[in-house]
């Protein structure tokens, strides 16, 4: 099966503690403006409340409303920019968030096994103080839908994403052969995806794939991105079983500094040096809802 993008279901996650997460994330978005504007992200800032970053004059942005947080490692959070309304929010992203960084190690050593690695080879490029950042996405119901994106099409610069999606309206749509194809609402489940680290450690052999989140104009939609990935500052590149003389580095070594995932998300992700073939690996431990 092609395996860049998965629902997985047995996740370990209960459906009650999901519903709790969502809760979070509505009851700060339905906050008075005035409310909200305290978390207010600054110019230049990544981090916070606001809309789409402006980086270029003529950029189209995206219908969305975005809480952006560094969720992990804890010693990074910036409380400044976390709701204190509702009260149990950092309770409640706090263990979110350690929950999915081991579904995140699931995840990376299945992706190392896949290929008959050492289950650790992703997991390793990782360093001691891997990071995760938590983006509440909030669309509201938009008049034009066809004229405007909820989130322009791009690839997530993260090793792993996981998206937990809107329990009733579907949006997130991702590009498989040229076409553009619904993701669907599996109850319960997570939404994964690999984003441009993995593309780049697996040296090409998992695509971070192009997606984009389109808006209606009858409902509001609420997801929560948790995107996972190696501590800043570290170089990530090939691992060196993936580096042979018919599969040559097709990637330099990079340093995701958060500035460089921005930009590049902007600009599309790591896809001006992506080669073109796919492949398909199983996925042995988790089980993957498929359509
Ligand atoms: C993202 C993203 C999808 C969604 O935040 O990078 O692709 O459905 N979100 O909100
Ligand atoms: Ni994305």
């Amino acid at each position: 099966m092609m395996f860049d993008w998965f629902q997985a279901i047995n996740h370990g996650i209960d459906g009650s503690f999901l519903e709790k997460v969502r809760e979070i994330s509505k009851l700060f978005f339905k906050l008075p403006a005035d409310e909200k504007k305290k978390y207010l992200r600054e110019e230049n800032d990544v981090e916070g409340y606001g809309n789409d970053m402006v980086l270029s004059e003529n950029q189209t942005l995206d219908w969305t409303d975005r809480l952006y947080l560094t969720a992990l490692p804890q010693d990074q959070q910036r409380l400044q920019f976390w709701p204190q309304n509702p009260t149990n929010f950092r309770e409640i992203l706090d263990e979110y968030s350690s929950k999915i960084q081991l579904v995140n190690e699931v995840v990376l050593k299945a992706l190392a096994r896949s290929l008959n690695l050492e289950e650790d080879c992703f997991l390793n490029q990782y360093g001691t103080t891997a990071k995760m950042q938590a983006r509440f996405n909030y669309y509201p119901p938009c008049p034009w839908p066809e004229k405007v994106l909820g989130v322009k099409p791009h690839a997530d610069g993260s090793a792993i994403t996981v998206l937990l999606q809107d329990k009733e309206v579907e949006g997130l749509q991702l590009l498989k052969d040229d076409q553009w194809v619904g993701v669907p609402i599996v109850p319960d489940a997570l939404t994964i995806n690999v984003g441009d680290q993995i593309e780049i450690m697996s040296n090409g052999i998992f695509k971070s794939p192009v997606h984009r989140v389109f808006v209606n104009s009858k409902n509001e939609r609420m997801t929560l991105a948790m995107f996972c990935m190696p501590q800043t500052e570290k170089d990530i590149g090939p691992v060196d079983g993936l580096i042979t003389n018919e599969r040559p580095r097709l990637y330099k070594n990079v340093t995701f500094t958060l500035d460089f995932f921005f930009k590049n998300y902007q600009q599309g992700g790591c896809k001006s040096f992506a080669v073109s073939s796919s492949s398909s690996v199983p996925l042995t431990n988790l089980k993957i809802w498929k359509a």
